[in-house]
């Protein structure tokens, strides 16, 4: 199976990317399947029903979240009812919807998690625990097996790299809207890298005014920084995972300006 994955999608230039190009870049690499993470396409902050709708019409298979999931108060009916939308599976118990997707997309049995990372951010349960029990649910048949780390410490989203190094196909880094170039299979055939990137505008500050996060930086008091406009790149990683064992076989990085 071939997976595209995208970064953190960031407000309106991320979205129109998303949606001009998705169907173009499904052909070019000639994949199965596209997963973005969607914390961030409504206004910068989490998702709405119908943004969410025009992105699954665009051609987006499954979407993870984030620590931004909950920010608009119309996901939380939606995600209860859209097992295709996931939020980080080391929330509290009883937290609506789920961490965690199982079912078929293109013709394979395929299992996506999400977590949260507990450096610098919000307090969760220990996502190392929370995979391994989130794991142990999954039925054997599942072998394709993709996990997004969610979180801003480089180390905590490695250590989970090698924690899960053999048990999932893929493991992916998002929330610092920064690309890392770190993309390789690791010892025991787990695709890993510390972060997708953004997918949005990179004429300012991971997707802020420039002018804006500078004065938060310096000026006090300061106003909600605003969202640039324009120098789009759209960040995104291809895998190719073999079908009977579930190990990664390549992992390409891209990185592609759609001004
Ligand atoms: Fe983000
Ligand atoms: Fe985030």
């Amino acid at each position: 199976m071939r997976i595209l994955f995208i970064g953190d999608v960031v407000a309106r230039s991320g979205r129109r990317a998303v949606l001009n190009h998705v169907s173009s870049l499904r052909t070019e690499h000639a994949v199965d399947a596209v997963l973005m993470n969607a914390e961030n396409v409504a206004g910068g902050f989490s998702i709405t029903p119908p943004i969410a709708k025009e992105l699954f019409e665009a051609g987006i298979d499954l979407m993870t979240s984030g620590n931004h999931i909950f920010d608009k108060k119309e996901v939380v009916p939606y995600i209860r009812k859209q097992p295709k939308l996931i939020r980080p599976a080391n929330y509290p118990p009883g937290t609506p919807g789920a961490g965690c997707f199982e079912g078929e997309i293109a013709g394979r049995k395929i299992a996506v998690i999400n977590l949260l990372g507990r450096v610098f951010m919000p307090p969760v349960d220990d996502p190392f625990r929370s995979v391994d029990e989130c794991l142990s649910m999954l039925d054997p048949e599942s072998k394709i097996r993709i996990v997004d780390m969610h979180c801003e410490a480089t180390s905590e989203k490695y250590a989970m790299g090698w924690h899960l190094d053999g048990r999932v196909s893929l493991v992916v880094g998002t929330h610092t809207h920064v690309p890392t170039a770190d993309e390789r299979i690791l010892e025991n055939g787990t695709a890993y890298v510390t972060d997708l990137g953004m997918t949005g505008s990179y004429a300012g500050v991971i997707g802020m005014n420039k002018e804006d996060v500078l004065k938060r930086f310096t000026i006090m008091p300061h106003d909600r920084a605003g969202h640039s406009k324009g120098s789009v790149w759209i960040c995104y990683i291809v895998v190719e995972i073999d079908d009977e064992t579930g190990k990664a076989l390549t992992i390409e990085r891209f990185r592609k300006e759609v001004n």
